[in-house]
């Protein structure tokens, strides 16, 4: 999204030098016709000598419209050049135009003969004087339209919502015609191949429906309502995916009622508007997942008019620099999302007076300093909280006896908890999330760590240096398991139907993988037991996990036949069989039509000669 802001009339004439400079080289205002005899039609000849009856043309500027009998060869007109017929219909009042002054805008009427050119593509009639006249609704049956200009043409009342029948249309200009409003802008929603809008200068003060017919037109890559005055009793506005480029729009600033705006997943620039300063009743903003890049403290600054209402700030996976900003007096806050940013220096203790705070999230910043127990004073309600990817240290007690109960994720990774695992971890007991990677854990985790965290959906203690066995695992909900890179043993246990993600690579499991292959995981996708001590054949049992994209089992102790039940899974793409004992052939995997690695061992000598009955033997 562009956005300009312009003041008036007076500008008007800056602009159209500005374009003319740009595109100098590229205007030609005489024709555009065949250079084959292709003659345009006769039928299509008089629909354009009826359509300048309807116009005052004083300067005599459509001239040629008349002499030439070839009407591809007048002035501002396109054909195709097989057919003939009329396909562009260009008479803006153009730059040469505007510096030749012998010459003055047309003016008049738009005479439905228009609708006599039935492959018209092309209609700019831009910064011509139509003297207040509504924009005539035939337009909207001009279904080949791709491009629609009517810039400063001095239309006035409603835009036409047969404009909507243009599913066509690219390019839809209606810049700076003043005196033109629209009520109800759901007709926008239809135009779904619309790549360029320009309403700026319209009258939309009392235009509804524009934030979600906008959201719909998924194309969209340049929007300007300027000045526009779009609505200010919107409430609630979700913009979200919706190919927005460029600052965000002044628009909003007016939107004194504004109480959700959401605005995440484009790609937005710069920083928050001053204007934003004008809305005291924002409870959400949210800004996820864009380009923003401003200090943040005068983000959080020009938001101080929201101070007692703000409930959710979500500015994650943005390029916010800057150090901690003064968020004291915003008392409701419910839900800090800083992640993924620049932010840096130290978060201080008063962090910890947010007694409202539910969902703490500053994970993937520069933050540095120690996090202590202050820090969560009076955090009573907080469920989320996560603080992975920064250089900050950690340093609670062991003994630490949290004010808060989580309920969703704990992020800690990275932080030195160890050796031995944080006891006051162990007092939340709903959590549905448990990051601890490269914690420094070591030792057997503790005795009921599995009925502790009996919800975990997800669980990460990868690349740490935790002992023993799995448990039984298949009456946990666990979804996604990254256990890598311990000292895990025994036999791998068997999961729930849930799981959809299984790292245990690179440690030292042993024993066939019969209990495992009890696990019925239809969403399984990947499974990587690779580097552990697995032995035994592969059971011929794959038909339960027809979700697998990856099976990585290389460097184990596996033997025997591949088993041929490896060829049904259909969405596989890597399979990785190398450095284990296997013999015999590698199955068809003509079903498997994704898989695009195979890395199979190439010892294929070494049996371990396992009879056939003993394949597909499972549990
Ligand atoms: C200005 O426009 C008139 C009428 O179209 C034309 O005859 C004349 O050549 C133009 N002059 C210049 C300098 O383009
Ligand atoms: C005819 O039109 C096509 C499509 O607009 C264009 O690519 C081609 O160059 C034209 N041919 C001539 C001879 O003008
Ligand atoms: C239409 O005319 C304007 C002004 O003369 C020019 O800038 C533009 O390139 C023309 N468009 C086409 C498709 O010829
Ligand atoms: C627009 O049309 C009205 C009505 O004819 C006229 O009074 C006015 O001067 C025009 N405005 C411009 C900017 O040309
Ligand atoms: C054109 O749009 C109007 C108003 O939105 C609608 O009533 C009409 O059915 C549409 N016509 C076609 C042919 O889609
Ligand atoms: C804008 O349009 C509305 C009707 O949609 C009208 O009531 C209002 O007076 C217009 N405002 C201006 C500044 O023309
Ligand atoms: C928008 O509002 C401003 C200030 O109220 C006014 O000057 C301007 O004419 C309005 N614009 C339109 C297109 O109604
Ligand atoms: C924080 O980062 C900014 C650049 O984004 C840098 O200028 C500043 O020195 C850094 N501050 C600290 C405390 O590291
Ligand atoms: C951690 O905090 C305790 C007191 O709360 C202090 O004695 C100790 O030195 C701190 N450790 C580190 C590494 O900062
Ligand atoms: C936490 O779980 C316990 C049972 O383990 C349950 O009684 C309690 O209501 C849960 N608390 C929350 C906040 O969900
Ligand atoms: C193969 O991959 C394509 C593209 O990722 C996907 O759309 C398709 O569903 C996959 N086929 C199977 C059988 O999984
Ligand atoms: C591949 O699928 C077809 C049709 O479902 C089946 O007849 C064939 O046996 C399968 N091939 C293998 C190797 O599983």
């Amino acid at each position: 999204m562009f956005f300009s802001i312009m003041s008036g009339r007076s500008m008007h004439f800056v602009l159209v030098g500005l374009v003319c400079l740009a595109v100098a080289s590229a205007i030609s205002c005489s024709s555009v016709g065949s250079s084959y005899n292709i003659m345009c039609l006769e039928s299509e000849r008089q629909a354009l000598l009826q359509f300048k009856q309807g116009l005052v043309d004083e300067s005599n500027a459509l001239a040629s419209w008349k002499s030439e009998k070839d009407c591809c060869k007048w002035r501002g007109i396109a054909c195709n050049n097989q057919t003939g017929h009329v396909t562009g219909l260009n008479f803006s009042f153009s730059c040469d135009s505007y510096f030749n002054y012998s010459e003055v805008p047309l003016r008049g009427a738009m005479s439905p003969s228009l609708l006599e050119l039935p492959f018209l593509n092309y209609l700019d009639l831009s910064y011509n004087d139509f003297e207040g006249i509504v924009i005539p609704k035939l337009i909207g049956s001009l279904s080949q339209l791709k491009e629609l200009k009517l810039a400063h043409a001095n239309f006035s009342g409603l835009v036409p919502p047969q404009l909507g029948n243009l599913s066509n249309l690219h390019t839809l200009d209606l810049f700076g015609n003043h005196d033109a409003s629209s009520e109800n802008l759901e007709w926008l929603s239809h135009l779904s191949s619309l790549r360029y809008l320009n309403m700026a200068w319209l009258n939309l003060s009392e235009a509804v429906n524009w934030p979600q017919s906008l959201s719909k037109l998924t194309l969209l890559t340049k929007l300007q309502l300027s000045q526009s005055n779009v609505s200010s009793n919107f409430v609630h506005i979700d913009l979200s995916h919706s190919q927005l480029e460029g600052p965000i729009p002044d628009v909003f600033t007016s939107m004194l009622s504004l109480v959700t705006l959401d605005l995440s997943w484009n790609k937005l620039e710069g920083g928050i508007p001053k204007g934003f300063q004008n809305l005291c009743s924002l409870e959400s903003l949210t800004l996820w997942s864009n380009q923003l890049s401003e200090n943040i403290e005068d983000s959080v600054k020009t938001l101080s008019c929201a101070e007692n209402t703000l409930m959710t700030l979500d500015l994650s996976y943005n390029q916010f620099w800057g150090s901690w900003p003064d968020l004291a007096r915003f008392s409701k806050l419910r839900e800090l999302h800083l992640g993924k940013n620049q932010l840096n220096g130290s978060v201080p203790a008063s962090v910890g007076q947010l007694s409202s705070l539910e969902h703490l999230s500053l994970s993937g910043n520069s933050f540095t300093g120690v996090i202590i127990e202050s820090h969560f004073l009076k955090l009573s309600h907080l469920h989320y909280l996560g603080l992975s990817g920064n250089y900050f240290s950690i340093n609670l007690s062991s003994d630490w006896n949290p004010p808060f109960q989580l309920t969703g994720l704990l992020d800690m990774s990275s932080y030195k908890l160890g050796p031995a695992f944080p006891k006051w971890i162990l007092t939340q007991t709903n959590l549905t999330g448990l990051y601890l990677s490269n914690a420094g854990l070591s030792g057997s985790l503790p005795n009921k760590f599995w009925d502790i965290f009996s919800g975990l959906f997800q669980l990460d203690l990868s690349m740490n240096q935790i002992r023993g066995k799995l448990p039984n695992l298949s009456t946990m909900s666990l979804s996604n398991v990254y256990l890598s890179s311990n000292l895990l043993s025994g036999a791998m246990p068997s999961f729930s139907p849930e799981l959809r993600k299984l790292y245990l690579s690179n440690n030292k499991f042993s024993e066939p993988l019969s209990c495992f292959c009890a696990t019925q995981a239809p969403y399984l996708g990947l499974i990587d037991i690779s580097e552990n001590q697995l032995s035994g054949e592969l059971p011929n049992y794959w038909k339960q996990f027809q979700g697998l994209e990856a099976l990585k089992l290389e460097k184990n102790k596996l033997s025997g036949k591949i088993p041929s039940s490896l060829g049904n899974l259909k969405r596989l793409t890597l399979l990785s069989l190398n450095a284990n004992n296997f013999s015999g052939e590698l199955p068809s995997l003509e079903n498997c039509t994704n898989t695009t690695s195979i890395m199979a061992s190439d010892d294929s000598d070494d049996s371990f000669g396992l009879s056939s009955d003993e394949v597909g033997r499972c549990c």
